[in-house]
């Protein structure tokens, strides 16, 4: 009897009281996995796009370095923009502190030609003479920001268009001193 008595009021006793305890551990221990959740999410879902961002980065300045070596090839190699657009040292060579900076023209044709230019001028470090699409369409099409054509002896250069996009990198690149 006593202990039927005692049992139901001893349980329902601790019941309401215990209840009350019980769901704030619960409670607590599910904030903690919802937590664990995000931040298992957070770890997983960022640093590998991180990591693939700093690939990205590198690709790019690698592929940037590329086209920027290109571009010095083609200018110095190839086109010889340096011939025309650098002023000459006492021996005759391209002064190379001032490379590109402008330079009046070395040599005159032999017939005279009305339409000559007598001065190449600067075309290295930027702010370049024109945007990087007018540079461009000068490089591919010989068409200048004006519209018409420069003079000879600028040549009436035909490049495809990643060459052309490589020696503006390369021009841009450097600050008078390359
Ligand atoms: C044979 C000489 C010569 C060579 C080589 C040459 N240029 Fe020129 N360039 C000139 C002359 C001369 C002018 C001026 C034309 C004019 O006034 O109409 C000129 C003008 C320019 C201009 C216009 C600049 C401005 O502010 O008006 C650009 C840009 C240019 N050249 C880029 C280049 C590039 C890039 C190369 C090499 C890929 C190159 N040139 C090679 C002679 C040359």
């Amino acid at each position: 009897m006593l202990s039927k008595r005692s049992g139901p009021h001893g349980v329902s006793g601790g019941v309401v009281p215990g209840r009350v305890h019980r769901m704030h551990p619960m409670f607590h221990r599910s904030l903690l996995s919802i937590a664990m959740v995000v931040s298992s999410v957070l770890l997983w879902g960022t640093n590998p796009r991180a990591f693939a961002q700093k690939q990205t980065s590198n690709a790019q300045s690698k592929s940037e370095a590329g086209i920027v070596a290109r571009g010095k090839y083609i200018v110095e190699g190839v086109a010889m923009c340096g011939q025309c657009h650098t002023p000459r040292d006492s021996n005759g060579g391209s002064d190379r502190s001032r490379w590109l900076q402008g330079a009046p023209l070395p040599w005159s044709p032999d017939k005279p030609e009305s339409d000559w230019a007598t001065n190449a001028p600067r075309i290295g470090s930027t702010p370049l003479p024109a945007s990087d699409d007018d540079m461009v369409k000068l490089l591919t099409t010989g068409i200048w920001k004006n519209g018409s054509r420069l003079r000879p002896p600028m040549p009436q250069f035909r490049m495809s268009r990643g060459d052309a996009e490589a020696v503006v990198a390369y021009l841009k690149s450097f600050n008078s001193q390359p």
